[in-house]
This record gives C-alpha cells, structure tokens and sequence, in this order.
C-alpha cells in the first residue's frame, strides 16, 4: 500500500499513519500546555529532567549460557566491550523451579539461557564482578526470590553490603501465563511471594528493582503496541493491589516497580507508545492508588529489539532492524536497552555478533546527536497525535480488563491470551499477503542464500552440571538441609515472608529446586484453564 496514494499505511497494529499530520491532527491538544517537563507528572517527556544529556541508557545485553563458568566469560568480555549492566539469561529448568538433575530437565540444561542449581553456581557466575557496582538484572520469574537471595549471599561474601546492591528480576508471573509460559505456582500464590518479594527488599535491599513488568513477550506473542501496554499495565495494577492487600505502603515499594517493552521497527508508533505509556502510569499511580512520591508515578522501563522481527533470510539485514528499533527506544525514553544480535533467528549469538549488538547502541549514543536533547519528538504532529491516540486505544483495553475483574480473573478466563492470539493471527495474514513487507523474507529475497555457522551449546555441559549437583549434595550437611526446608514450607503455610527461611535453606546449601519444591509441596502448581 503506498503512502503517495494519501492512504494510511498499515503499522504493526490497526493505529492508522496519517500521510500528512498538520496542528488539526492534533484535535485541540496543545503541547506547550498540556505536556509537562521532562522529569515531572505525568512524564510524557521522559522520567528524569536531563534524560541522556545526564547520562545515556543502560547498555544491558542480554546473555547466558551453558554453565556458569561460560556465562561468566561472556559478562567479563561484554563489560570489557563497554557494557553498563549485566543481564542473566537462565536455563529452563532454573526458570521452572527445577534442578539441573530433574527428570524434566532433561536436555533443556544450559541451553536458553545459563543452569543456576546452587550458590555455588551463581558464586561461579558472578566470579571476578564486583557486585557493589554492576547493576544486574535477572530474567527469572516463579523463582525469582530464590535466584535474588543466592545473589545476595554471594554479595555478601564479596563484602558488598545488601543495601548497596543494584539490578532487577523480572519477577512477573502474571505475562507468564499469559505468554512465555514459566509460571509455577497458582495466581494466589504467585502474588503473595511478590509481595513477600516487596516488602524484603524495602527492608533489606532497597536499591533493587523488585519486578520487571513485562509487555515484551506478549509483544513477542503478537500483541499490538496498545495491546503490550495495556495488558502490562493491567498486570501491573493487579500487582500493586496485592501489595496493599498484604499491608505495604503504596511510597514504600512503588518507586522499585520498573517495565519492559519492545521496540519494533515502526518507529514512530513505538516512540509514542512510550510516551503514552508513561502519562497513563503516572495517572494510575496518582489518581488511583493515591501516590505521592514522584518516584512512584515514574515508569522506568527497559527495552529490547523485537526479536520476532528479526529474519534468518539475510541476516545481516537485522543489523539495520536492530538499528531503526534500539534508535525508537532512545526517541521514546528508555532508561535501558537490549538490542538483539543479528544471528539471533538461526541460533544462540556468537561474540562477534553479541559485541556488534552493543556497538549498535554505541553508536546511536556517542555517534548521532539524539542524546543532545530530551524528547526529540515533543511537539511532532505525528507523534503527538499518535501519543493521543495510542493513549486512548490502550485506557480502553485496561478498563476492558478491568471489566473482567482484574488481570487475574481476565487471564483465567483467557482473555488477553484470546486477544494475542487474534492480532498474531493477522499479522500473519498481512505478511502472507504480502500487505505488510518483511524485507529478504516476502520482498527482495535471493533464492540461493549461503549457509551461516552458528554458535552450538556442547550437551555434555548437563553431565557435568549433575556431576556438580552429587558433589553439593554428598558434601552438605543434609539434615540441616531438610530442617531449613522445613522452615521454609511452614512459613509458605503461615503467612511470613518466606524469603527468611529460604535465605537459610540456600545458605545450607539447599538447591533451587529443592527449594522450589518446599513451596510446591505447600502451594501445588498452576494449571491453566483449557478455555482457549
Ligand atoms: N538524571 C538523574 N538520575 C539518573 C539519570 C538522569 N538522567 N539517569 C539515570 N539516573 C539514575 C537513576 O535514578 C538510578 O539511580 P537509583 O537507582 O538510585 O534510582 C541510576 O541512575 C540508574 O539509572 P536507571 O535506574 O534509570 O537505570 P538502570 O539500568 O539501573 O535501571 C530499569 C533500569 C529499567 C529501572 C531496571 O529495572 C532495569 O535495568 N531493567 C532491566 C530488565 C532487563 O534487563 N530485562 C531483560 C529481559 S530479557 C527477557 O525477558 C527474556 C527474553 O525472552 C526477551
């Protein structure tokens, strides 16, 4: 569909592009009075006063493989290569609650992401980075506690004090059954552990980001730009709702709340999906659950390239994709960024291909002069208007989950996934078509491409990591094992904050799954309707 034809063109969602946007577009809405300052509600413009002219995004890239020894390698290279932040990618068995030598482990270990069993691993892990300065993030979910206290007794044998201590897990169960599927426990449970979650940190690690709410991988599953943001905000409302059921003070835990989304190839939608994004949790938190704290209305998020947008089909033209959406995230505000490595469709990243990822941000922030000033686009008709519009589309799906009950009652009756699953499906229609252009893959493609080499995950890493686990288990005290396990089913009964007793089992010694399997034993396991 051509633009010249004065059509709207087809973006990623239904949001109509407008050939040409002129101050009619913008429907009454006059910028120099209604958007605020960078820094202040309702942060349209950014959360911070000086946003990069202070200090530029996060450069977060994701990694982990293998065991933690290799994992380790990959974080020295990519702090070597100018890298401000690490970012744990975890194995499935750890993602699900399970040890390395679990029957259902079985050829999953070290492949996705790195196999964490024990705080001897995750002491490998972080081997030689200084924990008191490396900020670090943690894609772990259902086992996000566990994962969270084996990193601050590592720290503290380090000698880096507990408040001192920086980074985030994702820690959101709720996108998990709606997407991406690691979820171990029932709804109920799940948000009890993240307020248990909440109310530890304040106490004792208050500088961490305690949940990551994710629109990523609901993005990745085909949700629309207002779809991510509406159902993670959704997620989110349920989230701080459960934390003020358990007794906590919206100020103490809401400025640890942070946010993750994708950033497509459709630029400006994305720069105003960001923007909308944040006006509407800034009104949520103040308007609704009654913030006061400036901290509390900010929603600081982190982004990464979309990775279904990247092709095996000429790969290298991922690089320019990966460069057109890290550049959106910067327009739209990110305080962090992952962009995708170009290989990533056919396999696991190679160095190379991981470093030029990163080079890519350092190019968009040391290169280009977008970092010289805040909010770029504020006053563009175009991405004003699409703020607006974006805005209301996204109001109206969280007050239709709202309608439903919440997020938890909409997920159990399947919504946001029936919903997912709709636009997925046309988008789909739309690339078959040919409607909608995927360069290399349904346009410009070349019928003789040359195989490329990518990088493979040795097997016999699961052997050695069993090998590691008997070793553990032979040298433990055992009995103090099973007493710290003990206490740790009985507060998962009570209603203490489990995170006591499951710091002294992990100390002991206890495995993350043996650890897991205390809450299971007291919890049981969710198991999603078959309604969809
Ligand atoms: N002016 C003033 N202060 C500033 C500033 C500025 N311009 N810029 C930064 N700062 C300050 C901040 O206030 C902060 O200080 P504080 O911690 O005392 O508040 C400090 O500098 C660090 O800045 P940010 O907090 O903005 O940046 P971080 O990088 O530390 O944190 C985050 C960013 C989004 C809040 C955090 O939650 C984060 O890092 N998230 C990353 C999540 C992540 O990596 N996820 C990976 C997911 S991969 C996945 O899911 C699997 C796969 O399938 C996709």
């Amino acid at each position: 569909m051509s633009l010249m034809s004065g059509t709207t063109a087809r973006t990623e969602s239904d949001l109509p592009i407008e050939s040409v946007y002129t101050a009619a577009s913008l429907d009454g809405f006059d910028p120099a009075d209604k958007l605020g300052q960078p820094g202040s509600y309702p942060f349209t413009r950014g959360v911070y006063p000086s946003m990069y002219t202070g200090r530029p995004w996060t450069m977060r890239q994701y990694a982990g493989f293998g065991t933690a020894k290799e994992s380790n390698e990959r974080y020295r290279q990519l702090v070597e290569a100018g890298t401000g932040g690490l970012s744990v990618a975890f194995d499935l068995p750890t993602q699900m609650g399970y040890d390395s030598d679990a029957p259902l482990a079985s050829g999953e270990v070290g492949k996705v992401g790195v196999a964490i069993d024990s705080i001897d691993d995750m002491r490998i892990l972080f081997d030689g980075l200084p924990l008191d300065k490396v900020s670090t993030s943690m894609t772990i979910n259902a086992p996000a506690s566990t994962l969270l206290l084996m990193y601050e007794l590592v720290a503290a044998e380090q000698g880096a004090p507990a408040d001192k201590l920086t980074g985030t897990i994702q820690n959101d169960v709720l996108k998990e059954y709606i997407a991406r599927g690691t979820y171990i426990y029932p709804p109920k449970e799940s948000l009890r552990l993240i307020s248990d979650i909440f109310a530890y940190c304040s106490n004792n690690i208050p500088r961490w980001n305690t949940i990551s709410i994710s629109g990523y991988h609901m993005a990745e599953a085909g949700a629309t730009p207002a779809q991510e943001v509406a159902f993670t905000l959704a997620n989110a409302k349920e989230y701080v709702r459960a934390a003020q059921a358990a007794g906590l003070d919206v100020d103490t835990f809401a400025p640890r709340l942070s946010f993750f989304f994708v950033a497509r190839t459709t630029l400006l939608e994305e720069v105003a999906k960001f923007r909308a994004a944040r006006r509407i949790w800034a009104r949520i938190m103040k308007e609704e659950f009654g913030a006061k704290n400036p901290k509390s209305q900010m929603l600081r998020f982190h982004t990464q390239t979309a990775g279904v947008q990247l092709t095996a089909q000429q790969p290298e033209v991922n690089l320019i994709r990966v460069s057109l959406q890290g550049l959106g995230a910067v327009l739209g505000g990110t305080q962090s960024l992952h962009t995708n490595s170009f290989d990533e469709a056919i396999a696991l990243p190679t160095q190379k291909a991981a470093r030029l990822a990163l080079r890519t941000q350092q190019v968009i922030a040391y290169e280009t002069d977008v970092c010289k000033t805040v909010d770029p686009f504020a006053g563009s008709y175009v991405v004003e208007s699409l703020t607006n519009e974006l805005e209301e589309q996204i109001l109206q799906l969280i007050q239709a989950v709202e309608d439903k009950g919440g997020a938890v009652s909409a997920i159990e009756q399947g919504f946001q996934k029936q919903e997912i699953e709709r636009s997925a499906y046309d988008q789909q229609l739309a690339t078959d078509s040919g409607e909608r252009i995927v360069v290399g893959l349904n346009k410009f493609t070349i019928p003789e491409e040359e195989p490329y080499e990518p990088l493979r995950v040795d097997p016999a890493i699961e052997a050695e990591q069993c090998a590691r686990l008997e070793r553990l288990r032979a040298d433990r005290d055992n009995d103090a094992v099973e007493r710290a396990l003990d206490a740790v089913r009985q507060a998962a009964q009570g209603s203490t904050n489990v995170l006591i007793p499951m710091k002294e089992a992990l100390a002991a010694h206890a495995t993350g799954g043996e650890v897991s399997n205390a809450l299971r034993d007291v919890w049981g396991m969710y198991n999603p309707p078959d309604a969809f």
